[in-house]
């Protein structure tokens, strides 16, 4: 930068174009003097008006409001606490670009609550200028290579390091150690690195250097290491000031405010990144047009115009631009100027404050401006210290104004008038300025009365503080790895899918020639499909799922119309006798028939069962074993038609014809596929889980005949029985399976429904709680209790469109005292947990439909499936997995999931229909 750019006039100076009559009267040297210390004055109004724009700008891009370039970024640091000092270990911090062109590595071992400190072992290093400003991989692999210098003179041994990376730039973060860089500051300009990932540019610098193992586990910006660095004497400071060679300011925002993150509860750190205000209005009357010049002389022209005022990057060259003003107008120096005073940078922040010096100011000053080639008299000293004076306080007040801004700011976050708060301050400015430090105090009382603020000088420039949020999230990052681990056998990759795919093919193929095999394959004596000539009023019963219905169903010209009545089956029911739970049914179906009106009157029955049955008929089935959570004792191994009619006959004066016995996975397809024709599988995933279709005759050897077409009930829910899932069930199955009323039973079922999923995730966070992972290892009473963490909750807390604090809403009702990262792991766990169901689901209607397609030698399939079951209908996920699958497991079947509207009574009663029908024409 040459002389002061002719683009803006200064004080004293005319421009040549302007004509004579009003040009401002020539100012006298001294005059001219006071002229340029006046434009450095910042009155208490200007103060003011620039704390409300800068509390304005804050507020609003806190909400997220502000508009493609805000004034001031308030980025969240993903700090979530202040330091809790239990913290503990050794931990290395680098620190880039706190203090101008230089990074410092640190060596910080933290105590905890043991009450003694260890000094941190620090090294600085100089980067070269061609560095700074050079390109960004030639930055890191410098930094990694300071790095393994600090490292080679520290006894270190080969043990992975845990690094805390303090880049004091400005940086959208996403986690603890994810951080874009927005753009450089400070006189850095390093090519290819605005809009990376900086941990990432780290890591990978460390890992090309490849000499020591270690672990990049937080990125902080210098300001919250300053916050989380403060001596907990004071009590915990929630605010963290920097003014080095540039300033910011951090502070403990209430988390619900901070637009971009998902939360409700407690507080977050927020970087105001309040060097780029520049709002014209409270800005324009502080700047002065050496302000101008020097930002037109930066690197970033326009950008970062209040650190411009304030930072200790620019506070010498602002006071030689005054200098070589004056200078050049023979106001100083008699008018003489220097090579060295007309270059840039050549006034540093050191020789400001050596000259501000209160004993040896006067005599520094004459030692600075020789040392800038010039040679001052003592008023020409006088006014240079008063420049000095002039230029640091308005730094301090601006900077003042600022901090007031964010006490503000807090007051009304916390719906506090009066705050009492601890300021942790850090930076050259305050550790070398003589007065700043005094300054910004008094202006902060005067602009900000009511907060009572206490400030905490950082004793070692944040580097604890990088610590400590390092070991918060080293501490996060190995919980992260134990969930990951925990996890882990629940993401099913295409090959075990496969697997599972071809094992359930095999079983299925077993099952139909009567071998030995998990599937039954149970012949249902469904031939065929509704074909719409279906006719009359038929009752209908539906048991097994959540709920037990009666209803009437009305199969007409025009369809099929519906009345049920929902009952519920007590649990003491369902696991009583027998005899108990059919008078039960009985008493509902007579109920209902007083409710409709159908009293005395005989309709056709289909019974939808939803167990394995062995059927011999269409209206005989022979209970294999209970399922479900049923136990009711003289059932298994009974027709359950025969143990309805008994029941009937007990209840005399009741006439009900029992004409069929489906399961509901047959009702389903029969429902289904009154509307689509295409439809040959019914799917329930619910309460259960089972699958049905329709099997060419000639393969079903338990059968009679060669053509035509045997709906079979597959039992899927027993798939694995025999150990065939062994490799996918994890110690979870285990725990739930030997905690159910039918261990080693269903298993494939206990993977999948809606009975025990609740209980897989229950069991995960129980163990989870034990590794420290969740809720601060304190074990929850609540999660004791079985079936305490209903299946409902995972539709629930998996919804996309459930913010974070809505899934803490659902696990604190259930008595979990929680932070929001239990919240994310607990989410975490049921989406694994869900999505290998759905992913298992998946695998076995593609080895359906595959044989389906086999069967019939098609090169390609459509075919529609009828589905039912409260997990596939209200999970948000659940339905789109299992098509995800089907289609990467069997992608020469077109299958579309039709969703059963009527529940599977509708499709007992067309099966009921169909036999009717066919007994009529047989009759005929
Ligand atoms: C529907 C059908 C029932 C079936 C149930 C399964 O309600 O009508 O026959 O048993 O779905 O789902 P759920 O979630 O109730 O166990
Ligand atoms: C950066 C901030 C940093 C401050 C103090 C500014 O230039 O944008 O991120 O905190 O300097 O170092
Ligand atoms: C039963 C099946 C039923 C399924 C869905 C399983 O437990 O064994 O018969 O289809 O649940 O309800």
């Amino acid at each position: 930068m040459d002389t002061i750019g002719a683009t803006c006039l200064l004080p004293g100076e005319r421009a040549l174009a302007c004509p004579q009559e009003n040009r401002p009267p020539l100012l006298d040297s001294s005059e001219l003097g006071q002229e340029c210390l006046k434009q450095f004055e910042v009155t208490r109004s200007q103060l003011q008006q620039i704390q409300v724009s800068l509390l304005g700008c804050m507020e609003r891009a806190l909400k997220g409001k502000a508009d493609s370039a805000p004034a001031v970024r308030m980025l969240p640091t993903y700090v979530g606490s202040v330091p809790h000092g239990t913290e503990k270990g050794d931990f290395l911090v680098l620190e880039l670009g706190a203090t101008g062109a230089s990074l410092r590595v640190l060596w910080v071992t933290l105590t905890g609550t043991e009450g003694y400190k260890v000094e941190p072992r620090s090294q600085e290093f100089v980067i070269p200028q061609d560095v700074v400003v050079g390109a960004g991989q030639q930055l890191f692999d410098f930094a990694a290579h300071c790095l393994s210098e600090f490292l080679d003179a520290q006894p270190v041994g080969n043990q992975p390091l845990q690094l805390g990376f303090s880049f004091s730039f400005p940086c959208h973060q996403t986690s603890l150690d994810r951080s874009t860089l927005i753009s450089w500051t400070k006189g850095f300009k390093c090519s290819g690195v605005e809009g990376q990932d900086v941990v990432q540019l780290l890591r990978d610098a460390i890992q090309r250097k490849g000499t020591y193992n270690i672990d990049v586990v937080a990125v902080v910006n210098d300001t919250v290491g300053t916050m989380m660095g403060c001596e907990l004497g004071a009590g915990p400071c929630e605010v963290g000031l920097i003014v080095d060679t540039g300033t910011n300011a951090c502070y403990m925002e209430e988390a619900r405010h901070v637009a971009a993150l998902d939360e409700d509860r407690g507080r977050t750190c927020v970087s105001v990144e309040w060097g780029s205000f520049s709002d014209d209005g409270a800005l324009a009357p502080v700047l002065t047009t050496f302000d101008h010049v020097l930002d037109q002389g930066s690197l970033n022209p326009g950008a970062q115009r209040f650190e411009k005022m304030i930072g200790g990057l620019y506070l010498g060259e602002l006071v030689r631009l005054v200098l070589a003003h004056l200078a050049q107008h023979g106001a100083l120096f008699g008018g003489h100027t220097s090579p060295a005073l007309l270059s840039p940078g050549s006034l540093l922040l050191e020789h400001v404050a050596e000259m501000e010096d209160p004993c040896n100011g006067a005599a520094h000053t004459h030692t600075v401006l020789q040392g800038l080639g010039v040679s001052p008299d003592a008023s020409d000293a006088e006014l240079v210290q008063r420049v000095c004076a002039a230029v640091c306080s308005r730094a301090a007040r601006l900077c003042a104004a600022a901090l007031a801004a964010v006490l503000a700011r807090l007051q009304h976050s916390r719906e506090q008038r009066a705050l009492q708060v601890a300021v942790a301050t850090g930076g050259q400015v305050f550790e070398r300025h003589p007065r700043f430090h005094n300054i910004l105090k008094e202006t902060v009382m005067h602009l900000a009365p009511e907060c009572e603020v206490s400030f905490i000088p950082s004793v070692d420039g944040g580097g604890r503080g990088v610590a400590m949020v390092t070991a918060v999230a080293a501490r996060l990052a190995a919980h992260r790895q134990l969930l990951e681990e925990t996890l882990a056998p629940f993401q099913l990759n295409h090959e075990q899918l496969g697997a599972v795919q071809a094992q359930m093919r095999e079983a299925m193929v077993r099952g139909l020639r009567g071998e030995a095999s998990s599937l039954r394959m149970l012949p249902t004596y469904v031939r065929a499909t509704p074909d719409g000539s279906e006719r009359g009023d038929f009752l209908a019963l539906d048991l097994g799922g959540t709920n037990f219905r009666v209803l009437v169903v009305h199969v007409t010209e025009g369809g099929v119309q519906i009345t049920n009545q929902v009952y519920s089956i007590p649990e003491g029911v369902a696991q009583g006798s027998g005899q108990q739970l059919f008078d039960h049914i009985v008493d509902c179906i007579v109920d209902f028939q007083q409710r409709q009106g159908l009293s005395g009157q005989s309709l056709p029955l289909g019974f939808t069962f939803s167990f394995p049955c062995k059927q011999l008929g269409l209206d005989q089935g022979i209970l294999l074993n209970w399922t479900k959570g049923f136990n009711a004792s003289d059932c298994e191994g009974q027709d359950v038609v025969c143990l309805l009619r008994e029941a009937i006959r007990r209840r005399q004066a009741v006439e009900l014809n029992v004409v069929a016995i489906v399961n509901d996975t047959v009702g389903t397809m029969m429902s289904c596929g009154y509307e689509d024709p295409r439809c040959e599988m019914g799917l329930i995933v619910g309460t259960g889980t089972n699958a049905c279709y329709m099997e060419e005759l000639r393969n079903v050897t338990s059968v009679a005949g060669d053509s035509g077409h045997m709906c079979i009930n597959m039992e899927w829910g027993a798939f694995g029985d025999d150990g065939s899932l062994g490799l996918l069930s994890t110690c979870f199955d285990a725990i739930v399976d030997q905690a159910s009323i039918n261990p080693g039973k269903q298993r494939f079922e206990k993977m999948i429904s809606g009975m025990y999923l609740g209980e897989i995730v229950r069991h995960i966070l129980l163990h989870l709680t034990s590794c420290g992972v969740l809720f601060r290892g304190r074990q929850a009473q609540c999660l004791q209790t079985k079936d305490i963490f209903k299946t409902k909750f995972l539709s629930e807390i998996e919804s996309d469109s459930l913010a974070l604090r809505q899934v803490r809403a659902i696990l604190e009702d259930l008595g979990l005292l929680l932070t929001s990262d239990d919240a994310l792991m607990v989410r975490e766990v049921c989406q694994a947990v869900s999505r290998r169901a759905a992913r298992l689901c998946g695998a076995g209607v593609a080895a359906v439909v595959e044989k389906i397609r086999e069967n019939r030698g098609l090169e390609v399939l459509t075919v529609s499936v009828g589905v039912d079951g409260t997990l596939y209908k209200m999970h948000p996920h659940f339905s789109s997995l299992v098509a995800t699958t089907v289609r990467e497991l069997a992608p020469r079947c077109a299958v579309s999931f039709l969703q059963s509207e009527d529940g599977s009574g509708k499709g007992a009663a067309l099966v009921t229909a169909v036999a009717c029908r066919l007994a009529q024409t047989a009759q005929v």
